[in-house]
């Protein structure tokens, strides 16, 4: 009798530092510990190549990215430095306005300088075709609009873009002096998982 009562206890007690350390391990109050990639499925990391057309409708009935604020000296700046946009831009996949929507360009560009048209951009390309259906990718770059090619960051993304990074070529299209809406061809290169 004395025998199995120890035995019982001493089994106990076993199963309970296996129970506590298991449920030690899905503590809510961890803060930091070291965990294998294919916990999160991550296998192996690939190279994309993505290419699309950016509209950047400024003026009309339907303009997609506004003038959201600007400085007292952006009106005689030749650069327009101060001024703030928020964009919606489509993202489709040939140049024509009406070709396949693929996504939007969804946040900011600043004019950023002073000596030339320099932009700061602050978005996130929201994609919404096929498997990209619901990725993002977050750009944080500088943009020379005048350039011939520029090369824009990309900084991180999430969805199939999880741990992404990478850069994108943009190369104006067409840009309208009259109205201001211009057209942007992106070629972008990212690792990701
Ligand atoms: C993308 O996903 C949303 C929400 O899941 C869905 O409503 C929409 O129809 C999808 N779009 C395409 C083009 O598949």
């Amino acid at each position: 009798m004395a025998i199995s009562t120890t035995f019982f206890s001493l089994l106990s007690i076993i199963f309970f530092s296996i129970f506590s350390s298991l449920t030690l391990a899905e503590d809510s109050h961890f803060f930091h510990k070291t965990i294998s990639p294919k916990l999160l499925d991550l296998h192996k990391e690939k190279l994309s190549r993505l290419h699309f057309y950016f509209h950047d409708i400024v003026s009309g009935p339907n303009p997609t990215a506004v003038n959201v604020a600007q400085a007292q000296m952006t009106k005689t700046s030749p650069t327009a430095f101060g001024s703030v946009i928020m964009a919606d831009d489509p993202l489709t996949s040939g140049p024509e306005p009406d070709s396949k929507l693929v996504g939007k360009a969804q946040g900011i560009y600043a004019f950023a300088a002073q000596d030339e048209v320099g932009l700061l951009m602050v978005m996130n390309f929201a994609f919404t075709e096929g498997k990209y259906n619901g990725s993002t990718l977050s750009v944080l770059g500088r943009n020379t609009v005048f350039s011939a090619v520029r090369e824009i960051t990309i900084v991180g993304g999430s969805g199939l873009f999880r741990f992404a990074r990478g850069y994108a070529k943009a190369k104006t299209h067409t840009f309208d002096l009259k109205t201001g809406n211009a057209v942007v061809e992106y070629n972008v290169y990212v690792f990701h998982y």
